[in-house]
C-alpha cells in the first residue's frame, strides 16, 4: 500500500504544485518555495497529483539518484503525454545499461570538441543578428536558436525542420497557455504523436540512405540507427522504429529546454550580481568556473523517481509504489554542501553541483551543454557586456519539470 496524507504527521504535508503558474512568478519565487520546502525538512509529502513526496536535500537526492534499484526512475514525468516511456532516461539498470552506451560514444568529449567552431560560427551569427539594435528578446532571438540549431546541425536534420519540433516539444512539455489540465493532457499527447510521425519519417529516410550507402558516417542519427542493443535474453539486436523515436523524442527533451533555461537563467542572474559579471568580462578565464555556478545556482530540472520498496528517507518511511520529485534547485542550494548557497560566485571551489544529475542518468549531454554555455557566455560578455533586463518587460518563466523562459527581454549599448 502507497502513502497516503492519512499516514503522515500534519507538518509533512504541503500543496505544493511544481506545475503551477504561481510557482514562477516573480521568477525567484520558485527558489523561496524551495527554501521554505527545506526549512520543513529534506523531504514533505506534496498532495497534488496524486500525492507524491518532495526530496530537497543535498544527501538525499545524491544517495536516491545513486540507487536505481531502491528508486526506479520510471516514471520521471508526474504528468504524461501518452508516449510510452521515455529511452533510456526511463528504463532502470540492468535493462538502461545497453540503451544509455548505445547513445554514449556519441557525445564523447572528443566528438563535442570537433563541434566547437560550428557552436561558436552559430553564436556569433546570433549575437550579429540583434547587437546594433541595444536591445532583444534573448529566448527567441538567441537561447533557443542555439540549442536547436546545435541539436539539427549534431543529428544531421535540415534547419527549416526547427520551426515543427520546437513547438511540438513545447507543447509536449507543458501544453498550452492558459490550458486547463484537461486540454493541456490532449495537447500534449497530440504534439507527441506529431514529433513521432516526424521521427518515424526521420528513421524511414535514413534507413534508405544507410542501405544506399548515402548517409555520412559520421552522423549521429545514422550511427544511432546502426547501433545494436544486447536484450534481456543477451541476443544482440538493432533498435526498432519506435525505440528510436522515443530515444529521439527525449534527445530533443532534454537537449533543447534545459540548455535554453540555463542560457537565460545566466543573463538573468549575471545582470543582476554585475560585480560577478565583470569578472567575466575582465578575464574569459573564468568562464568555465562561472558555467559550473550558473548550472548550481539555478538547476531548473526535477526528476521523478518510484520507490520499488518500502525505505526510509532520513527517518520517514516510504512505502514501495510512492512517487517522489527530487528538487535540484533545493539541493543545489543545501548549506550542508555549500558555504554560503544563496549567493552567486563565480569563482566558487569546490562546486559539486547536482544539475546534470548523479548515478546511470547522470546527463549524457553535460559535455555539449557546457561548451554551448561556455561559448555563449565568453561570447556574449565580450560583445554586450553591460546587458540589463526590461523594466517595460519582465521575464516570463513557465512552470514545469524543466523550468524554463518563455520571456527574457535585455537591454545593452548597441554596438555598430
Ligand atoms: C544545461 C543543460 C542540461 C541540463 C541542466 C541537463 C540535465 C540533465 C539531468 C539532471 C539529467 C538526469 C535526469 C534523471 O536522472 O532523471 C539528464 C539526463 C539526460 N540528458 Fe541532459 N541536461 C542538459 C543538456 C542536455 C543536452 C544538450 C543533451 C543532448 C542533446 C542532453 C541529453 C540527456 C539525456 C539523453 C539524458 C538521459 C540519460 C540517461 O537516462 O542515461 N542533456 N540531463
Amino acid at each position: 500500500m502507497t502513502t497516503t496524507q492519512a499516514d503522515l504527521t500534519p507538518e509533512l504535508v504541503v500543496d505544493f504544485d511544481i506545475y503551477d503558474p504561481s510557482v514562477t512568478m516573480p521568477v525567484d519565487r520558485m527558489q523561496e518555495k524551495a527554501a521554505e520546502l527545506a526549512a520543513i525538512g529534506p523531504i514533505v509529502w506534496s498532495t497534488t497529483h496524486g500525492g507524491h513526496w518532495l526530496v530537497t536535500s543535498y544527501e538525499h537526492v545524491h544517495a536516491i539518484l545513486r540507487d536505481p534499484e531502491t528508486f526506479s526512475s520510471h516514471p520521471n514525468n508526474l504528468v504524461d503525454a501518452g508516449q510510452g516511456k521515455f529511452l533510456p532516461i526511463e528504463l532502470d539498470p540492468p535493462e538502461h545499461t545497453s540503451y544509455r552506451q548505445a547513445l554514449q560514444p556519441l557525445f564523447s568529449p572528443n566528438r563535442m570538441k570537433a563541434l566547437e567552431p560550428r557552436i561558436r560560427e552559430i553564436v556569433i551569427e546570433l549575437i550579429t543578428s540583434f547587437q546594433a539594435d541595444g536591445k532583444v528578446e534573448f529566448v527567441e532571438k538567441f537561447a533557443h536558436e542555439l540549442p536547436t540549431q546545435v541539436f539539427l546541425a549534431l543529428m544531421g536534420w535540415p534547419l527549416e525542420d526547427a520551426a515543427l519540433f520546437t513547438d511540438a516539444t513545447e507543447v509536449a512539455l507543458n501544453g498550452r497557455p492558459g490550458e486547463t489540465p484537461e486540454q493541456a493532457a490532449e495537447s500534449r499527447t497530440k504534439a507527441a504523436y506529431e514529433m513521432f510521425g516526424y521521427f518515424m519519417k526521420v528513421i524511414a529516410e535514413r534507413r534508405a540512405a544507410i542501405e544506399s550507402g548515402e548517409a555520412a558516417a559520421e552522423d549521429v542519427t545514422s550511427a544511432i540507427i546502426s547501433t545494436e542493443i544486447t536484450d534481456s535474453d543477451g541476443l544482440q539486436r538493432p533498435l526498432t522504429d519506435d525505440e528510436l523515436a522515443r530515444m529521439f523524442f527525449l534527445l530533443l527533451i532534454a537537449g533543447l529546454h534545459t540548455t535554453q533555461g540555463s542560457l537565460a537563467w545566466m543573463m538573468l542572474h549575471l545582470s543582476q550580481n554585475t560585480e560577478e559579471r565583470d569578472k567575466l568580462i575582465d578575464d574569459p578565464a573564468t568562464v568555465p568556473a562561472a558555467v559550473e555556478e550558473i548550472l548550481r545556482f539555478e538547476a531548473a530540472i526535477a526528476m521523478g523517481r518510484r520507490a520499488t520498496t518500502d525505505t526510509t528517507i532520513g527517518d520517514v518511511p516510504v512505502r514501495a509504489g510512492d512517487q517522489l520529485l527530487l528538487l535540484l534547485c533545493a539541493a543545489n542550494r543545501d548549506e550542508g554542501e555549500f558555504d554560503d548557497p544563496t549567493s552567486l560566485d563565480v569563482e566558487r571551489t569546490p562546486n559539486r553541483h547536482l544539475a546534470f544529475g548523479s548515478g546511470p542518468h547522470r546527463c549524457i549531454g553535460s559535455h555539449l551543454a557546457r561548451l554551448m554555455l561556455k561559448i555563449a557566455a565568453e561570447e556574449l560578455h565580450q560583445r554586450i557586456p553591460d546587458y540589463r533586463l526590461d523594466p517595460e518587460d519582465p521575464p516570463v518563466v513557465l512552470p514545469s519539470q524543466v523550468r524554463g523562459f518563455a520571456r527574457l527581454s535585455l537591454l545593452f549599448t548597441p554596438v555598430a
